[in-house]
């Protein structure tokens, strides 16, 4: 490396002179064509004026409508229950894990009906050594409004103090949201999706901050420090709660498998970040902040699992097999922890439009 940057300065400094030390632009002010050839290169890494391609323009109306979506999704008798749940969606988040089930769900609109054709299967126990052919027609209500209970609401909304404030009971009728889906065509069910796929996010994001005891979130006190970590926890389980209702009116199986994976992924994830196997691998002892715990012997009533992250000891294993066991560790953490909701979304807003197993399994991330 020293070598090449010595040779390289010296070929600098050879054919040099004092305009080295000027802007690029600048220092070929005399070859007319340099600038021209300089401006075509900017403008191959410069955003392009259009906005055609920007992700958030291509679902922008969706994007906009988003919020206020969940909002209708949430809400309680209790209105302190109310304030927190919807605390995160007040400000501006990122939102890019909606943004690709979106942006995906737009796409896949393209692909022809004829190979939109998820296979029924005529039973109900599925071998797990047959090839997979996708969810049973059964378990698929294909039509179905996801804003329809399947319940009736009068179960569902219990002794829910006024039937007014729960959500569950409002029939939602937008023809804002009609247009946008015949617009890009994405379907109802893959914009509740989204919707759901931020809930979990959001509800997420909650837990955490108490965990990380953070002060602050997308730009205002985080809802530990505004409400409080019990009233934190406790909205992030109601998020999840209503999250789960959402999905379950997909009427689709497989989807309220993959989604239901995603939630139990994030917070194994959340675990491994917690308690580090590979560095701390006595798994009898909990060691947080410089205090080290010992933890319940397990009774044996219930079989004990063995973690494939369970590295017995750190001393007998070289420098760089602790290095990769630890990058190993690393990766499957945050797989768990970020790209797996994003991934099980993806999938299934693939599902959601009815696409075979080839493009489920092709043109989407498992
Ligand atoms: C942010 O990480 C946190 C997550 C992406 C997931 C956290 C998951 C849990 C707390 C498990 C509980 C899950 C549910 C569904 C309730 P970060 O702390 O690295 O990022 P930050 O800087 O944004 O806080
Ligand atoms: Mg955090």
């Amino acid at each position: 490396m020293l070598r090449f940057s010595r040779t390289a300065s010296s070929r600098i400094v050879k054919s040099s002179s004092s305009k080295l030390w000027l802007p690029v632009s600048q220092r070929f002010q005399a070859s007319s064509s340099f600038p021209a050839a300089l401006t075509a290169a900017e403008n191959l890494v410069q955003p392009q004026k259009s906005n055609q391609f920007d992700p958030f323009t291509m679902v922008s109306g969706e994007m906009r409508v988003l919020a206020k979506n969940i909002a209708v999704l949430l809400g309680s008798g209790h209105p302190t229950l109310n304030r927190v749940a919807s605390y995160y969606f007040e400000a501006e988040g990122k939102n890019v894990r909606p943004l690709i089930v979106l942006l995906l769900s737009k796409a896949l609109s393209k692909i022809p009906e004829t190979e939109r054709t998820r296979i029924a299967i005529d039973k109900y126990d599925v071998n797990t050594q047959e090839e997979f052919k996708g969810t049973p027609k059964a378990f698929s209500f294909a039509g179905q409004n996801p804003l329809d209970s399947i319940s009736p609401l009068r179960v569902l909304n219990g002794i829910n103090p006024s039937i007014i404030l729960n959500p569950l009971s409002k029939p939602m009728i937008d023809l804002e949201n009609a247009e946008l889906d015949k617009k890009n065509g994405i379907l109802p069910k893959q914009r509740r999706l989204a919707e759901i796929t931020e809930m979990i996010h959001t509800a997420s994001l909650l837990h955490d901050d108490v965990i990380d005891l953070s002060d602050s979130r997308r730009g205002r006190p985080s809802g530990n420090i505004a409400f409080s970590n019990k009233m934190a926890v406790l909205a992030g389980d109601f998020l999840l709660g209503r999250a789960s209702v959402s999905l379950g009116r997909l009427r689709n199986s497989e989807v309220v498998e993959l989604m239901s994976t995603a939630i139990a992924n994030l917070v194994e994830g959340e675990f491994m970040q917690l308690k580090n196997t590979v560095f701390q691998p006595n798994l009898n002892q909990i060691e947080n902040d410089n205090t080290v715990k010992q933890i319940p012997e397990p009774t044996g009533k219930v079989p004990a699992k063995v973690s494939e992250y369970s590295v017995p000891t750190t001393n007998l294993i070289t420098h760089e097999e602790n290095v990769h066991a630890a990058f190993e560790y690393y990766l499957h953490k945050t797989y768990l922890k970020t790209a797996s909701l994003m991934s099980k979304s993806s999938r299934s807003s693939a599902i959601l439009a009815g696409c075979n197993e080839d493009i489920v399994s092709q043109q989407v991330l498992i």
